[in-house]
């Protein structure tokens, strides 16, 4: 009798390693550990000074028409790479119509913003200075304010050695996009896809069979496990217009087809825990309730208690670790910097 059960435990005992195995097996089929580099982009050789002069960029104020806001100001490194408000407050206290995303390993998202009109970050970068509600300025504004402090225009021919013409828009946003792409951060989950089986604990393993399981991972997977590929938000049930408003049809503003109404970019889930609230409205503050509704309105599906708290736990073992970040020294603004406008 006692070898029996002995017998039994030890296969018990090895089917879970098996499930594990396979757990393992099928979770880095789909999902990829972070680069132990920075990533390399498109048309932009990465170099130290132009990551120096993209943090400088970054953390500075100036570049809005106001003095007021920075990239920093709604994508705060400290806090997860966003504002945490429901929309972003941008120039003249304005209220803007979507929420912050994280610029944590957005890099390595396939295309810029909710909708994905931004194919990549120097794309990006030139959107938010111009905008209206964010920083409200000019390519032509932002110039002159970068040429008329010396260690600006020392820094950008540092970074952009031998052009005739160092200090400009394109340069601007090749050397945001730089610093950006620093902006990687390992987490527990590619610890575990890198093989420590131990990284996860035994709810977040649940968790993340459970995302795969029940088809999460169908748009949820890759290295950001998300951050390409559209799909209408509400595939199966629209979610009500409090959390899916009726008047930001998503994609169909870029593409201009019926069939891309509501159509968003599958969020990344990379530090999806410190983001709240959550989707393009803004509307969720609780990461259990985002979850829930996802499985409602994607898959049809109502999940347990159990099953969301598992898949919740999952999501934070995504959060991860910046890199160190000092603070950049800001050059003075001298007589010929254009003043700030209200
Ligand atoms: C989106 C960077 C300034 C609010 C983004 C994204 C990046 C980014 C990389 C896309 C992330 C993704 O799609 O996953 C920057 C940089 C800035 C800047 C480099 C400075 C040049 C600002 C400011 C605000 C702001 C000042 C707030 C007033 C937003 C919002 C979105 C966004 C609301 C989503 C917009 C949409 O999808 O339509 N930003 N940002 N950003 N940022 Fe910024
Ligand atoms: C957004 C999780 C299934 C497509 C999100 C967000 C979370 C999430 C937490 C919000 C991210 C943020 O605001 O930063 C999940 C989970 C799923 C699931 C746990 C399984 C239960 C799916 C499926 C699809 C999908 C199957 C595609 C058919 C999207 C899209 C968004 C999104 C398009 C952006 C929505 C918006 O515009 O606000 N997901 N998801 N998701 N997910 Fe999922």
């Amino acid at each position: 009798m006692r070898q029996f059960i002995l017998l039994m435990m030890t296969t018990a005992l090895l089917a879970g390693t098996a499930v594990a195995d396979d757990l393992h097996e099928t979770a880095s089929d789909m999902f990829k550990p972070l680069p132990s580099t920075i990533p390399s982009v498109a048309d932009n050789p990465i170099t130290p000074e132009k990551i120096e002069l993209g943090k400088a960029l970054f953390f500075d104020p100036r570049l809005s028409a106001s003095g007021v806001f920075s990239c920093y100001s709604c994508h705060n490194l400290t806090t997860g790479g966003d504002d945490n408000l429901e929309t972003s407050i941008g120039h003249g206290w304005q209220k803007g119509p979507r929420n912050s995303p994280t610029v944590l390993n957005a890099v390595l998202n396939e295309a810029q913003f909710w909708d994905g009109r931004a194919e990549d970050l120097k794309a990006q970068a030139k959107g938010p200075i111009q905008a209206g509600v964010e920083m409200a300025n000019t390519p032509e504004t932002v110039i002159a304010t970068l040429k008329s402090m010396p260690q600006y225009e020392a820094w950008f021919d540092d970074a952009f050695p031998g052009e005739t013409e160092p200090v400009s828009f394109d340069n601007l946003a090749k050397a945001i996009e730089a610093f950006e792409a620093t902006l990687i951060t390992p987490a527990p989950f590619d610890a575990y896809l890198n093989g420590d089986k131990n990284a996860l604990n035994e709810q977040q393993k649940t968790g993340l069979a459970l995302f795969i399981d029940k088809g999460c991972a169908a748009c949820h997977s890759g290295v950001n496990v998300g951050g390409h590929g559209y799909y209408p938000f509400g595939l199966i049930e629209k979610p009500g217009a409090d959390i899916l408003p009726p008047d930001d049809k998503g994609r169909f503003a870029v593409t201009e087809t019926v069939d891309d109404e509501y159509v968003f970019r599958a969020s990344p889930l990379r530090n999806v825990a410190v983001t709240a609230p959550y989707f393009h409205s803004g509307k969720v503050w609780s990461l259990k309730v985002a979850v829930q509704i996802m499985a409602e309105s994607q898959l049809g599906e109502e999940l347990s208690d159990e099953e969301a708290d598992a898949m919740v736990a999952f999501l934070e073992s995504l959060t991860g670790t910046l890199p160190d970040i000092t603070l950049p020294n800001l050059p003075p603004e001298t007589q010929s910097t254009p003043r700030p406008v209200a």
